[in-house]
């Protein structure tokens, strides 16, 4: 099929690729030039792996192409692809300019055949509606334009009524670090319109997918599309995100009182997993929950409620829960090293989790917010942001390109991402070349006997 996905984010590059690399003839659209430039050449902006080499396969046997030119991808399209990001305001509410605009642009290109436009991007609920207005919006200025231009509405212009198109809200549930994976091997589709034939058509974009012709399990049963309205599509992305990091926050939260009574949370989340009522997912007690999703998700879900006079409380305190839990390593290194003024404290990972360069609301940086308010010293070591700090604008770090420079001189080191290289570091050299081998374990990841072996006094969370 003849796709068109604007916005070439995460969300919208790994559709783009993973649509291409199963056969659909893909034109990706942003429009930041040099970003083009880039991936034309076959290079991904975003650290995921797997998703250049897709990029390049999929170029390659023509399916794949990358335009600045939005006419060009609307004209191509029969599906069309909303991908742009909705970042949070300050008050939590979406920022849904960019959806605006493209929706806008694409009404303004409409060129009378049958669209499907996809809502891809996590949108506020009710804004399957929205879109289409904006759409129709975009078609009228351009009837006028064409009006006032003196042409007359003759074969090249669009009439509303002839302008066919259905708006389809299709949420998105890859994860960071494993989106490819993510996109061939999916739980659920979900689809909300109420149009057959636009359903019908999205049905058959998926087929390589829900019939597990890409997937690592193929002689599993096929993929569940399950078909809904609009906005219970678009509340399925919201409550999907808000049960995830609530189900996190109740385990922090017990970990907090585990690390009271002296129970060991990791043992508590093994015994209350294996209810498969509760599932032993998403119960890691840690530092707190970050990224590009789950906090911009929940504060908007809260934020919508509160739009309808509701106070969504459980989730506001699984919001404040994980404010609490993202500087429960500096309550642990208070106790450890007492005063924090001059001391030299070293991460282990910057990044919200592994696999991934994003540091988008990552609990490191309220972690060196913190540390730096407090006189310390803030040295830390990620292996992808050591390699490309630079770009990041980091401050009130120093970034080092190893981690036994990183130990060098350090009075404790906080392990923040839960980076697989990190099982295997030379711990007693690390724990010989600092001040202090204090080993506090943001992620209750590492081994703690191999850790105590290498010399480290070691604190977990919750055990
Ligand atoms: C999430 C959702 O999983 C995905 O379905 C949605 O489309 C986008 O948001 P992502 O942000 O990539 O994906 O990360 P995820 O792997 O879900 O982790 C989110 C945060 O929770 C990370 O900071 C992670 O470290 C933390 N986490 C996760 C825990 O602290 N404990 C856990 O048990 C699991």
């Amino acid at each position: 099929m003849r796709v068109c996905v604007i916005g070439t984010g995460y969300v919208g590059l790994v559709t783009g690729a993973c649509l291409a690399h199963i056969g659909h003839h893909v034109i990706c659209v942003d429009n930041n030039e040099e970003k083009v430039k880039l991936m034309k050449s076959g290079h991904s902006p975003i650290y995921e792996p797997g998703l250049s080499e897709i990029m390049q396969a999929a170029s390659h046997a023509g399916n794949l192409e990358f335009t600045s030119d939005l006419a060009a991808g609307v004209a191509h399209g029969e599906i069309l692809f909303i991908a742009v990001g909705t970042p949070a305001l300050a008050n939590g509410e979406s920022d849904t300019r960019y959806v605006e605009a493209v929706a806008r642009g694409i009404g303004s290109h409409l060129d009378g055949g049958y669209k499907v436009i996809v809502n891809k991007s996590t949108v506020p609920i009710g804004s399957g509606d929205w879109v289409r207005m904006i759409v129709l919006d975009g078609v009228a200025e351009r009837q006028a334009a064409l009006v006032t231009a003196g042409g007359v509405p003759g074969e090249e212009a669009i009439s509303q009524s002839g302008t066919q198109f259905d708006v389809v809200s299709n949420p998105e549930f890859l994860r960071e670090g494993s989106a490819i994976y993510d996109t061939f091997n999916p739980d659920r589709i979900v689809l909300g319109s109420t149009s057959d034939r636009a359903i019908a058509m999205m049905k058959e974009l998926y087929t390589p997918i829900t019939e597990r012709q890409f997937a690592e399990d193929k002689s599993l049963p096929p993929v569940p599309v399950l078909v809904t309205d609009i906005s219970s599509a678009e509340m399925v992305k919201y409550a999907a995100n808000a049960f995830l990091a609530t189900k996190i926050s109740f385990i922090n939260e017990v970990a907090n009182i585990c690390d009271r009574v002296g129970a060991d949370v990791t043992q508590v989340a093994k015994g209350i997993g294996l209810d498969s009522r509760i599932g032993s997912k998403f119960l890691q007690a840690g530092i707190g929950w970050g990224g590009s999703c789950f906090p911009k998700d929940v504060s908007a879900l809260i934020h919508t409620a509160d739009d309808y006079g509701y106070e969504a409380q459980l989730l506001k305190a699984a919001v404040s829960v994980n404010d609490r839990q993202r500087l429960i390593s500096l309550e642990k290194l208070q106790q450890e090293l007492k005063i924090l003024k001059g001391k030299t404290i070293g991460l282990l990972g910057l990044t919200f989790k592994p696999d991934t360069d994003d540091l988008r609301d990552a609990p490191a940086l309220n972690l060196i917010e913190q540390l730096n308010r407090l006189g310390a010293k803030v040295k830390a070591y990620d292996p992808i942001i050591s390699q490309t700090g630079m770009r990041h604008g980091l401050s009130g770090v120093l970034v080092e390109t190893d981690p036994e420079r990183l130990a060098d001189s350090c009075d404790a080191l906080v392990l923040v991402t839960d980076w697989e290289q990190f099982r295997k570091l030379d711990y007693a050299k690390m724990a010989q070349l600092m001040n202090n081998p204090v080993m506090i374990d943001g992620r209750n990841f590492l081994d703690r006997e191999m850790l105590e072996r290498a010399g480290f006094h070691f604190r977990g969370i919750g055990r």
